[in-house]
């Protein structure tokens, strides 16, 4: 069973996720760490940063890896995910991790998800932190994704989008249909995964994906074939456990 650790408060959550993510790049300076966008994980972002400045982590021997990208943006337009990471952690990490990301504006994207599919493989991700869609989708593998997939173009649902509108002016028209992800399966082949939730409207994804069948309905229900998985949660996201 994955373990999981409730938090009294969204910076409770946000300062545990950090301090185990420290004691991991402490314990291997090399580490591979896939990280995920989204709000949820902007508080251990900045916990991340004290805890470095506190520490005296280093970050040079690591390497970072994005999950996922809208088709169509790169790091220059402001709604993408290379640009949020820049904002939320590297740019306050000094010396900063290396850093791979899909690039949302390759001329062939489905050659883009290969080369990243294949970085994956020869690196081997330690540790993948996740967040959760209120429709239980990881990365921006939506319900429906095969627990089989790999880095690939994928088409949004209206959900998604509608959820990520509001960084895109608030219309859920302006956020991109597409995005480019690593895969379900690409996700498992990591060594250990963290997912981050807060907020009752991710309750019921929680559940699902914790205590359901596993579904492709749920994507968050793969997680239930890994063995090291660790959720860290607010009280509030695990109201339905
Ligand atoms: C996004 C990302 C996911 C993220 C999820 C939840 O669109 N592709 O990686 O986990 O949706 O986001 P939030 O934390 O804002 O609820």
């Amino acid at each position: 069973p994955p373990r999981i650790r409730v938090a009294e408060s969204y910076e409770a959550m946000s300062a545990a996720a950090a301090e185990a993510i420290a004691r991991r790049l402490a314990a291997r300076p090399s580490l591979r760490l896939a990280l995920p966008t989204g709000h949820t994980p902007i508080g251990l972002y900045r916990r991340l940063v004290e805890l470095t400045r506190q520490e005296g982590l280093r970050w040079d021997r690591a390497r970072v890896f994005l999950l996922d990208e809208y088709l169509g943006l790169g790091p220059d337009d402001p709604g993408s995910f290379r640009r949020y990471m820049d904002e939320h952690l590297l740019r306050h990490l000094d010396p900063a991790p290396a850093v791979d990301a899909l690039n949302g504006k390759a001329a062939d994207p489905e050659v883009e998800c290969a080369r990243y599919e294949q970085v994956l493989a020869r690196e081997g991700l330690d540790l993948v932190v996740l967040g959760i869609g209120r429709n239980g989708h990881i990365g921006f593998n939506e319900p429906g994704s095969p627990f089989q997939s790999r880095t690939r173009v994928v088409t949004l649902t209206a959900d998604t989008r509608r959820a990520n509108a509001p960084d895109f002016g608030g219309d859920p028209e302006a956020v991109p249909p597409r995005a480019l992800t690593v895969g379900i399966a690409t996700i498992l082949d990591g060594k250990e995964i963290f997912v981050l939730a807060a907020g009752e409207a991710k309750a019921p994804a929680v559940e699902r994906a914790i205590q359901g069948p596993l579904d492709p309905a749920v994507p968050a229900s793969a997680l239930q074939r890994h063995p090291k998985v660790t959720w860290f949660l607010d009280r509030d996201a695990a109201r339905d456990l």
